[in-house]
């Protein structure tokens, strides 16, 4: 039984396998192959994009969902994560989909349960199907001329899943992934190349990647105002200039201070493309875990 808890835990071919059936599911279409298969989303963290991509991409496989409401579930009463997992295991899901604040949760729960999980987010550590999903839209606008292409994941790097998800999965393709983020942000031993301004690297680049500022992660205040942290990290046209550069971001976008408005309106912008192929992945993953397993 496989499941997917990093990127890692899938080959290069087997990406390029999924990536082909992303491809087909791409208009986002109702395909009723996984009919009578039971599938339940378990969301400990908030989520709006994520949760709902799956949960589409389940019914237009014509899956059935079952989500746990978290606030009103017996986590609330005193139960501990393992038993909610093992009693949700008891009614015979097909395959769970999980979210957690806790780095390495979804492993942990691996041996305990009957079907596949799907990682949807281990606190600071991976979110698989968020860099699957990345790497798919960066295939889809360059297929054969991706290698050597470079990326700048720019912001909150340090406690971001998807900056660690995409650094280890992009290189795999020949793609750079290049830090970029204030001082307090940067990883301390990473073999990837770091810069404090996206201005020292804007020329080398091809794609960008924006993050959010996972105020909820952090142990401490780093600056002001999140407006003192956009006078240097927004996306701007200005520091864009005419550059053929793709703008990518997770989600969700905070307005005016990881991206402005202009450059949320501008066509190089594909945030829109990533939520489409979001679906689209995650179509093909469900049916890879569920038919292949
Ligand atoms: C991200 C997440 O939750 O890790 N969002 C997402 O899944 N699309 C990033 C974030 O919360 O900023």
């Amino acid at each position: 039984m496989q499941n997917l808890i990093t990127t890692s835990d899938f080959t290069n071919e087997e990406i390029l396998s999924l990536f082909d059936d992303a491809k087909i599911f791409s208009d986002l279409q109702t395909r009723p192959i996984l009919k009578g298969k039971l599938i339940v989303p378990l969301f400990f963290e908030n989520s709006t994009r994520t949760r709902s991509s799956f949960e589409i991409a389940a019914k237009r496989l014509g899956a059935d969902v079952v989500s746990l409401d978290v606030g009103t579930s017996s986590r609330s009463k005193g139960e501990t994560i393992f038993d909610t997992v093992a009693n949700i295991c008891a009614m015979k899901p097909d395959l769970i989909v999980i979210r957690h604040s806790q780095r390495g949760l979804p492993q942990s729960l691996v041996e305990h349960v009957s079907c596949p999980i799907v990682n949807a987010g281990d606190g600071e550590n991976a979110h698989p199907t968020q860099a699957l999903l990345d790497l798919f839209t960066i295939l889809e606008h360059f297929d054969s001329k991706v290698k050597g292409k470079k990326l700048a994941i720019v912001g909150d790097v340090k406690t971001s899943r998807v900056a660690s998800s995409n650094a280890s999965l992009l290189p795999r393709f020949g793609i750079e992934p290049i830090f970029v983020a204030p001082k307090h942000f940067q990883v301390a031993d990473t073999k990837l190349r770091q810069y404090e301004f996206l201005s020292e690297i804007i020329d080398e680049l091809d794609i960008v990647m924006s993050l959010r500022t996972q105020l909820e992660r952090h142990s401490q205040i780093y600056y002001a105002s999140l407006q003192e942290y956009a006078k240097d990290y927004c996306i701007t046209k200005k520091c864009f200039g005419k550059r053929d550069i793709l703008l990518l971001h997770p989600g969700p976008v905070n307005r005016n201070v990881d991206i402005d408005d202009e450059m949320l309106e501008d066509k190089r912008n594909k945030i829109l493309k990533q939520v489409q192929n979001g679906v689209a992945v995650r179509m093909a993953i469900l049916k890879k875990l569920l038919l292949q397993n």
